[in-house]
């Protein structure tokens, strides 16, 4: 059972997900557009997996019996200094969006919603690894600068990475 502030709150989340993919999307088309087809992919199978984040939450509103009730979505920025510039947004978001989580955690301890609590927890195991994967995409970057092959390298290495659609289980 959910109550009106858990249900408003996870609404609340849907829609934050949903930005994160759409921010997501909006740099893959950025990166595919100046020629980092590798970037492109790697964004591309990020807003897959928020997409997914944002349907795991609508999938437990319904579950529990509540109205999802989705909202605005607001344009995500289109043009980017660089590709460093693009992962340092990524996890600034992803510090925002663990942040939203772990208020999420805390309304739920508060209301003493249980099941609650523990769908959340999925949630804050992941918001550990998005920022990690960022944080060592950010160190590579710094590493090898802007342009030239060290980019390049980076480009394809991007390129490998390749979405896994969730097992009908473990969807909801
Ligand atoms: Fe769904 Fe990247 O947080």
């Amino acid at each position: 059972m959910l109550n009106k502030k858990m249900t408003d709150a996870l609404n609340g989340q849907i829609n934050k997900e949903i930005f994160s993919a759409y921010l997501y999307l909006s740099m893959s088309a950025y990166s595919s557009f100046i020629g980092l087809k590798g970037f492109a992919n790697w964004f591309m199978v990020q807003y897959h997996e928020e997409m997914e984040h944002a349907m795991k939450i609508y999938n437990y509103i319904d579950e529990q019996g509540e109205q999802v009730k989705l909202m605005a979505i607001e344009q995500p920025p289109t043009e980017f200094v660089s590709a460093l510039d693009m992962f340092e947004k990524t996890l600034e978001h992803e510090k925002f969006i663990t942040k939203s989580i772990h208020d999420l955690v805390d309304l739920a301890i508060e209301e003493k919603d249980h099941a609650t609590n523990i769908f959340l927890q999925w949630f804050v195991t992941e918001q550990i690894e998005e920022e990690g994967n960022d944080n060592d995409i950010i160190a590579k970057l710094k590493l090898v600068g802007e342009g030239g092959n060290g980019l390049f390298m980076i480009d394809r290495e991007l390129e490998s990475r390749v979405y896994t659609p969730p097992a009908k289980d473990s969807e909801d």
